[in-house]
């Protein structure tokens, strides 16, 4: 029996008749995400994925390749090892049903069932689906169709050796019964259940003539048959036990944990593997957890639609936590979902790069701007009453995270974690430590300011690792914090008291980049070329339309007299407060102060590239202070400021000197 501080985690092992797709990645990204929660908590783990060689898909994949099947394979699987490397997953082992080890144990165990009686020849005449690659009933079929894939189906006659599937349908049901978490969620649990209670189990076929499928693993009984690539497949689960761990291991890992798969994959797991497992004398697993189908826009997802989502793609385009993290965000694990670049573009931008991405910059700058670049000690409680509601949701987080892995909830999980991010900013926009900063008599509230978010990062490093490996380890070092995720975490990481004071921080390049949108919906990340947009508060060189075909240089600027230029009311400001404003990547919204006992003033300004809205703050600024006001994106700006730089912002115009805002500028 698996020993009790292992846990064994598996996808299914997928067909190599084409390249991975978004429902590949999908699987794989939640058994990693679980298989490093796990590692991360001190649990031995063995994560195990591959491919699935043999079988008539395959054969006709490499026949329309025109290519051998084993040369077919060699090709397609470093596809499939090179994605999982690109999207960090950490699997242990990578089985492919080609290896010879792994065929010998499926003829070991075809042998073992023959001897004991449970393998046995008949005549067979069914329905066939070659796609589906199995047999289907009279009363099954409608108009000769397949009732899983709608494909025509063939009348075939054959002799085929059958595993006695159905003298175990009682202990199935029992099995079932008796273990609420084997099979979930409970919605499919009831779906087995449903059919096993009401249609009577019959024996399964688990050979194929050699004379109409070649490309498999031969039954060692009988020379002209190779076994059914089921049968092969689901026996690569303990097979890799076997040879593809260090030392003999079935005692550590054996039964699995949790066996991932896709809603249409569920009964050849939860009813052949089981039953199989069964005759063979072996613990069935703990979990079969059976995930939800992706369409893509509202349609299903096809070669032929030519809309197939490849995660390539994704991870060069978003980064590979982005598309992590929107896997699971998005959609309820369990539950179908819909993909669309747009849903991940907005899920990017409001969560991972105004959320965590703002959190951990703005934090950051006012360590640098206000406490020297170190975290300081706690001092005296600047906001008691929201100041307990993060310490109480920070001290729950971690046992109601465990809960969520436990119950495969990836998507509470995030929210979770994310209602922590929700209750740090509040408490920052509340606390408002750059007002604490201007008088030095705040300093110890200020100091718990930065020591509360410093301590709320540490844990949302830690919690975020999972899903999000790579940013995990941007922020803790950002923090200063030498987390080794690579080990389990020390407790006290998760512990809200455990203190955090006196670390150098090191604050580098912002987690996320805003990603804007293309107008005709593609989409694309900031810093690749995008059609300029409107830079209102910045002055431009004046641009003028450029005569077809060859771009003239602009115009040289109308000159102005002095007294057109005095009209111009140019001051100095103080930024009081800064943020962005929604849906915009280049607007900020900045509160200015123009002296004391001044009015203030609200500037909306288009420098959210050049600048993280924090870094603004306390700084002098030149504003144009008699410019009517107008509104941005809804949203009253009264005034400008001055920057240089043309469609794009270099820098903020600033004054050499220190002098009192709203100081005249000329
Ligand atoms: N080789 C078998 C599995 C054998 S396991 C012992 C197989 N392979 S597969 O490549 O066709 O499919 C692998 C997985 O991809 C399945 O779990 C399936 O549910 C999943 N998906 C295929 N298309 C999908 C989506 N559109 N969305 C989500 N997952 C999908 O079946």
């Amino acid at each position: 029996m698996r020993h009790q501080n292992s846990f064994y985690i598996t996808t299914p092992i997928y067909y190599v008749n084409d390249v991975p797709h978004i429902g590949h990645a999908y699987t794989t990204i939640a058994a990693d995400v679980l298989a490093r929660y796990w590692r991360l908590s001190g649990r031995d783990v063995f994560f195990l994925t591959g491919l699935d060689e043999h079988g008539q898909k395959v054969q006709q994949a490499a026949a329309k390749a025109g290519i051998d099947p084993q040369a077919h394979c060699d090709k397609l699987a470093p596809q499939f090892q090179t994605l999982w490397k690109r999207l960090n997953i950490s699997n242990d082992a990578f089985i492919r049903t080609t290896d010879a080890p792994h065929k010998s144990i499926v003829q070991r165990y075809l042998e073992e069932l023959h001897s004991k009686q449970l393998i046995y020849k008949d005549d067979y005449t069914g329905w066939y689906c070659t796609f589906d690659e199995r047999f289907w009933t009279e009363k099954d079929v409608v108009d000769s169709l397949c009732p899983d894939c709608r494909r025509p189906v063939e009348r075939i006659s054959e002799h085929n050796y059958f595993f006695k599937m159905g003298q175990y349908q009682d202990r199935l049901i029992d099995h079932i019964r008796e273990h609420p978490n084997f099979i979930r969620p409970e919605s499919r649990r009831n779906e087995v259940l449903g059919f096993l209670t009401t249609q009577k189990l019959g024996d399964l076929s688990i050979s194929r003539p050699k004379s109409r499928l070649s490309w498999g693993i031969e039954l060692p009984f009988d020379k002209d048959y190779v076994t059914y690539v089921w049968f092969d497949a689901l026996v690569n689960y303990v097979s890799a036990l076997e040879y593809l761990r260090p030392t003999p291991s079935r005692e550590q890992y054996w039964p699995a944990s949790v066996h991932l798969v896709g809603k249409d994959i569920l009964t050849t797991h939860a009813v052949y593997w089981s039953t199989m497992l069964m005759a063979l004398n072996l613990p069935l697993p703990d979990t079969i957890f059976a995930h939800g189908w992706w369409t893509v826009d509202g349609e299903k997802m096809s070669k032929s639609r030519g809309n197939v989502v490849d995660p390539n793609k994704m991870a060069d385009e978003f980064g590979a936590d982005a598309f992590r993290y929107f896997l699971f965000r998005e959609v309820p694990f369990g539950q179908d979902g819909d993909f669309s670049q747009s849903a991940m573009v907005t899920n990017i931008n409001s969560d991972l790069a105004n959320g965590i991405g703002n959190l951990l910059s703005r934090t950051l700058t006012m360590i640098e701007r206000f406490a020297g670049g170190t975290i300081p000690a706690a001092g005296t409680p600047a906001l008691p009453e929201l100041e307990a509601l993060i310490a109480a949701t920070a001290t729950g987080l971690p046992e109601r995270i465990d809960q969520g892995y436990r119950a495969l909830a990836f998507r509470e999980n995030l929210q979770a974690i994310w209602e922590l991010i929700g209750l740090c900013d509040e408490y920052i926009d509340k606390a408002a430590p750059w007002q604490l900063a201007k008088n030095p008599e705040n300093r110890p509230r200020l100091n718990t300011v930065l020591n509360t978010a410093s301590r709320a990062l540490r844990l949302l490093s830690v919690l975020m690792y999972p899903y999000m490996p790579q940013t995990a380890a941007h922020l803790t070092r950002q923090l200063g914090l030498s987390f080794d995720f690579s080990k389990p975490v020390p407790q006290a990481a998760y512990n809200w008291e455990t203190p955090l004071a006196e670390t150098k921080i090191c604050k580098g390049p912002g987690l996320f980049p805003r990603i804007e949108s293309k107008p005709q919906g593609a989409k694309t990340v900031s810093d690749a070329t995008t059609p300029p947009q409107p830079t209102t508060a910045i002055p431009t060189a004046p641009t003028a339309a450029p005569p077809t075909p060859a771009p003239a240089a602009p115009a040289a600027p109308a000159q102005i007299t002095i007294d057109e230029f005095m009209k111009i009311q140019l001051k100095t400001a103080k930024v009081i407060s800064a943020e962005r404003v929604p849906k915009s990547e280049k607007l900020l919204k900045l509160q200015v102060s123009l002296g004391e006992g001044a009015e203030q003033r609200q500037i909306v300004a288009g420098i959210g590239k050049k600048y993280e809205p924090e870094a603004l703050i306390g700084k002098t600024i030149i504003i144009v202070a008699n410019l009517k006001p107008a509104k941005l994106m809804g949203i009253e700006s009264q005034g400008m400021v001055l920057a240089a730089g043309d469609s794009e912002v270099r820098g903020l115009a600033t004054i050499l000197e220190e002098v009192d805002p709203g100081t005249k500028v000329k």
